[in-house]
C-alpha cells in the first residue's frame, strides 16, 4: 500500500499544487515514489478544472520544478482516503476539519508549517493577490516545509504501517 499526502489550500493554484509537486519532487529523489503518493486540492470551487497560476510556475522553475495538474475541490471522502492532510494556512485547516463534524479524522489534519525546520513561519501566506515576490517566497517555505514532512512521513508508524 502507498502512504497518501493531500495538500490543500483556497483556490489549489498557487500553494498547495506547489506543495504536491515540490513532494513529488523530493519523494523521488529519495527513491520513495513507489511508496509515497501526493494529490492537491482546493477548499473553493473557484478555479475548478484550471492550471496552476502562470506567476506560480515561474517561481516553480526558478527552483526546477515543472507545476502539473488540474485544480479540484475537496470533498469529504477525501478525509477518508488520505493518510495525512497538510493545510497551508488555518483558515484552509478550519475548512478541511468542516467536512469532519465527529472529529474522526482530526488527527489525519495537519499545518504545513508544523514540518519546517529552517522558517518560522506559521502559515504558506496566500499569493494570489500580491506580487511576485509573494510566489517565490511560496516556494521557499513548502521546500522547506516539505522536506521536514518527508523526514517525519518516512519515520511515522502509519508509513511503516502501509509498507506491510
Ligand atoms: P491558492 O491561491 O489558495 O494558493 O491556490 C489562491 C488562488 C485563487 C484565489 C485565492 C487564493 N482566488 O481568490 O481566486
Amino acid at each position: 500500500m502507498t502512504y497518501k499526502l493531500l495538500f490543500v489550500c483556497l483556490g489549489n493554484i498557487c500553494r498547495s499544487p506547489s506543495a504536491e509537486n515540490i513532494m513529488n519532487h523530493l519523494i523521488k529523489e529519495a527513491g520513495l515514489s513507489a511508496k509515497i503518493t501526493c494529490d492537491s486540492a482546493g477548499t473553493s470551487s473557484y478555479h475548478i478544472g484550471a492550471s496552476p497560476d502562470q506567476r506560480m510556475n515561474i517561481a516553480a522553475s526558478k527552483r526546477g520544478i515543472k507545476l502539473q495538474g488540474k485544480s479540484r475541490k475537496l470533498k469529504p471522502a477525501d478525509l477518508q482516503h488520505f493518510d495525512l492532510i497538510l493545510a497551508m494556512d488555518r483558515e484552509n485547516y478550519q475548512d478541511i476539519l468542516y467536512f469532519d463534524r465527529e472529529g474522526k479524522y482530526e488527527t489525519k489534519v495537519r499545518l504545513i508549517c508544523e514540518f519546517a525546520t529552517q522558517k518560522t513561519a506559521q502559515e504558506i501566506p496566500d499569493p494570489y493577490y500580491g506580487g511576485q515576490d509573494g510566489f517565490d517566497e511560496v516556494i521557499d517555505l513548502l521546500f522547506d516545509a516539505c522536506t521536514g514532512l518527508l523526514d517525519y512521513v518516512v519515520n511515522s508508524e502509519g508509513y511503516q504501517k502501509a509498507q506491510t
